[in-house]
Order: C-alpha cells, then sequence, then structure tokens
C-alpha cells in the first residue's frame, strides 16, 4: 500500500486483475460460509424470512423507502401478471437534522409524510392497506416484518435505534398520527425489493444488488443452507441480505485507509467505501490534494477547494466523465465553480483520468462480488443468471456497468453470458409493495391451515 507518484502508478494500485477477482471470490465464500452458521463474518447475511416472488400477487399496496438521501411514500398497483406501476408518489428530501438526530424525530418525520401523502392523493384514512416498508440499513430480522436494527450507514448517525424493531418503531409513529389503517407487512432491504421487482416479471433473477449511495447484494439461499437459522421458514429457499458493504477482505490503498480514517464510521463499511456513490468523490479528493501537493496537478499554491473534506460529490465525477468535449469544456466550467480558473488541459484530462481509474476499480470489485455469489449458488455456472441491479452509481455513472461487464468476461471468457446485469428501476419502491403482497398473501395462507 503506497501513495501514488503519477497517474500509471495509481492505475496500478487501483488495478484489480483475474488472480485478485480469484481471490476475492475465495475470501468471499469463505466468510459467507461463516455469515450463513452464525460464526462472526464481516458478511452478516441476514435472513429476510421471504422467497421470491412469483409474479401472482395482486393488490394496491403502500411502501416507504427510506435509506438514501429521501424518503418516498408510494402507491403501486400489482395485477397478478408481473405488471407493478406506481400510481402515486411523495418524494422528499431528508434534512441533516433528521440524518442525525433522534428515531423518534425520524419516525415522526415518516409518519407525517405517510398522512400528507394520504390526504394529498384522497386516500381514504377508512380502508385498510398493506405496506411494505424498505428500510436500507442491516436489519436482524425474525420474521419478515420485524427486524432489529444492527447499525446505522450512509451518513446516518442517528443517536439511538440500535437494537430496536424497526416496524415496532413506526407502528407507534403511525398511532401517534392516528394512521390505524396501515399494517406494516414487509420490513425490506432494498437489494431485496429490488430482487422482488425483477423475479416479479421474470424467474430467471436470483440475486438484487444495489449500487447506489451505498452498495449490498441480496440473492435466493437454500434455506437448508442457512445453518444459522433457528426459526421454521416453511419455503425451500429465502432470499438473504448479505451486507456486503461491509465486507473487508479486499485490500485498498492508503488512500482507502485514510477515507475510513476520516470518516464517521472508522472501520466498518470498508467495501462500501471503495465502490459506493457516497463515497467515491472523497476518495478522488484525497487522491486529487496528494497530488496537488506532489505538483502534479494544478498550479495552486493557496488553499483551494479541493482540501475541503467531502467537497467532490460522485455527481461531480459523473459529469467531468461525461465530458466528450474536445477542450473538457465542461469539466473547465466545474473547476472555475470550485475556485480553480487557470486549468490546462492536461489538468482536466488528469482529473477525468483520475475518476475513470477510481469508478473503474468501483465497478470491477463490484462485479467480483456479483460472480463470487453467482458461483456459490451454481459453482460450475450451469445455469443462466439475472442480476437485477439499481442505484444511481449503476445507472448513471458512465461506463460504470461496461466496466463491470468487461470483469465478467475475463473472468469467466466463454461463460459470461450466463451472467446478466439488467436495471431494475425502482425495487425500493415497487419492490417493496410486491415483497408486501408475497407476506400478505404467505400470512393469509397460514390462516387458513
Ligand atoms: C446498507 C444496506 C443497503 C445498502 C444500499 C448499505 O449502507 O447497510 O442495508 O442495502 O447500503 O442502500
Amino acid at each position: 500500500m503506497s501513495h501514488t507518484k503519477n497517474l500509471s502508478d495509481l492505475f496500478y494500485l487501483f488495478d484489480i486483475d483475474v488472480s485478485a477477482v480469484e481471490n476475492m471470490r475465495k475470501h468471499f465464500h469463505e466468510e459467507m460460509l461463516r455469515g450463513l452458521s452464525g460464526q462472526t463474518s464481516s458478511l452478516k447475511m441476514l435472513p429476510a424470512f421471504v422467497t421470491r416472488s412469483q409474479g401472482k400477487e395482486s393488490g394496491h399496496f403502500l411502501a416507504i423507502d427510506l435509506g438514501g438521501t429521501n424518503l418516498r411514500v408510494l402507491l403501486a398497483t400489482l395485477d397478478g401478471m408481473g405488471n407493478s406501476v406506481v400510481d402515486t408518489v411523495k418524494k422528499v428530501t431528508l434534512s441533516r437534522n433528521i440524518m442525525q438526530g433522534t428515531t423518534e424525530e425520524l419516525f415522526d418525520f415518516i409518519a407525517l409524510c405517510v398522512s400528507e401523502f394520504l390526504n394529498e392523493n384522497d386516500i381514504s384514512k377508512n380502508v385498510n392497506y398493506h405496506l411494505g416498508f424498505t428500510f436500507s440499513f442491516p436489519v436482524e430480522q425474525i420474521s419478515v416484518n420485524s427486524g432489529k436494527l444492527i447499525q446505522w450507514t450512509k451518513g446516518f448517525s442517528i443517536k439511538d435505534g440500535i437494537n430496536e424493531d424497526a416496524v415496532i418503531l413506526l407502528n407507534k409513529a403511525f398511532k401517534r398520527r392516528q394512521l390505524n389503517n396501515i399494517q406494516i407487512s414487509a420490513l425490506v432491504n432494498d437489494t431485496v425489493g429490488t430482487l422482488m421487482e425483477e423475479s416479479y416479471s421474470n424467474s430467471n433473477c436470483d440475486m438484487g444488488v444495489i449500487l447506489g449511495t451505498g452498495t449490498n447484494a441480496c440473492y435466493l439461499e437454500k434455506t437448508e443452507n442457512i445453518k444459522k437459522l433457528q426459526i421454521h421458514f416453511s419455503k425451500p429457499t429465502m432470499v438473504i441480505d448479505m451486507e456486503w458493504g461491509d465486507f473487508n477482505g479486499y485490500n485498498g490503498t492508503s488512500y482507502d485507509t485514510i477515507l475510513d480514517e476520516t470518516s464517521i464510521n472508522p472501520g466498518e463499511q470498508i467495501f462500501e467505501k471503495m465502490v459506493s456513490g457516497m463515497y467515491l468523490g472523497e476518495l478522488s479528493r484525497l487522491i486529487i490534494c496528494d497530488m496537488i501537493n506532489k505538483k502534479f496537478l494544478f498550479n495552486i499554491i493557496v488553499s483551494h477547494a479541493f482540501t475541503r473534506n467531502g467537497f467532490l460529490e460522485t455527481e461531480d465525477m459523473a459529469l467531468v466523465a461525461a465530458d466528450n468535449t474536445d477542450s473538457l469544456a465542461k469539466t473547465e466550467e466545474f473547476l472555475v465553480k470550485a475556485g480553480i480558473t487557470d486549468s490546462t488541459i492536461y489538468d482536466r484530462k488528469t482529473l477525468k483520468e483520475i475518476f475513470f481509474i477510481v469508478s473503474k476499480r468501483a465497478a470491477r470489485i463490484a462485479a467480483a462480488a456479483v460472480v463470487s455469489v453467482v458461483l456459490w449458488m451454481d459453482p460450475l455456472l450451469t445455469k443462466k443468471h439475472l442480476i437485477a441491479v439499481d442505484g444511481t452509481v449503476f445507472a448513471k455513472y458512465p461506463l460504470f456497468k461496461q466496466n463491470m461487464e468487461d470483469l465478467l468476461s475475463e473472468y469467466l471468457k466463454d461463460k459470461k453470458h450466463l451472467i446478466n446485469l439488467t436495471h431494475t428501476k425502482d425495487g425500493s419502491g415497487k419492490g417493496a409493495a410486491i415483497t408486501a403482497a408475497v407476506a400478505y398473501n404467505i400470512l393469509r395462507t397460514n390462516a387458513k391451515n
């Protein structure tokens, strides 16, 4: 692990070749096994108490999506033939106060938004609704609609809530707002929602991945392999929320170490800090500062914007990455806004190259993680696997998907066509509604028997 001297050093430092993928796969499988058997592991392997959707669920369902910088409330309709549509949605940005306040403040805010949503859309408070609650944090579930929060991630640093049941907290907030017509039927991780959403219309889908503000994946496991499971689950397969953001089996660079040490959760979410939108900007900023200090970049002696922690967002990187003008005019515009008015074309090209190197590593290790999970499910890779992926980094970052595909081709060679990455939109919304429907059906069946 060392700092870079120049761009080609940086390239090698951030490279991940086929042998590194093989190494990572081995680590992944060891950690998966440990996680499934209840031993300490950087992969928590959390049972979701739900299996894949059959595409036959139908009705109107509410969903709440919490886990990034926005909160969404929505009403979705499932037609029972593999089609799900969002009828109406309300989206609000979460303030820093809410993300760093108390659970009571957070859940009261959610209940307020739900109440406003019902009023704004003339949805009667006398008709009962089932709701899927996408709560995209690590949760130890004991059923499909209850689970205790293990830790806050992605910039949420709420002072309490650890070990508390997210569904109970939400129910209490609903009661305080007199929202008595809503039954929370499913507590859903966003990866699980994404898998549910895709599998509603496509039975090849056996994995859900989020590459957005944070990163994580879930997949379909044989129930008999979940050795730590102490509660009876009647289906032969169950979705496992891996919480791969916490995986610690891939060694980063000294920039990764600095990023981790200066973050609000040092030592945690190490993989997430190399891959997800919350961190790629900051990681690039650290490299840029190092290059400025070594006088490889920009003619700056005075203090500059890049010295400010958090100054560079992954969105800015995406903007530069998409700048295909000869003079890199959009990059120049961005730099001028940052107070750097005299950048040369060399500076701008170097900046673009740094962003490329950082985002390419993110895409390649994300793909290495995907292939590791698929080879766990299907060691000889004998059948097709559709991987449902959502999140702004995957959907919007230039070449991200391509870089993932390249790694899969290099590693799998002529078997690459067996793994397909598809962009599944709105798993946290529609997928949560579908999960609520699946859970409601299970409840109904159990009640009849
Ligand atoms: C959370 C996961 C979530 C992922 C993507 C991570 O920080 O721990 O539960 O699925 O972000 O939103």
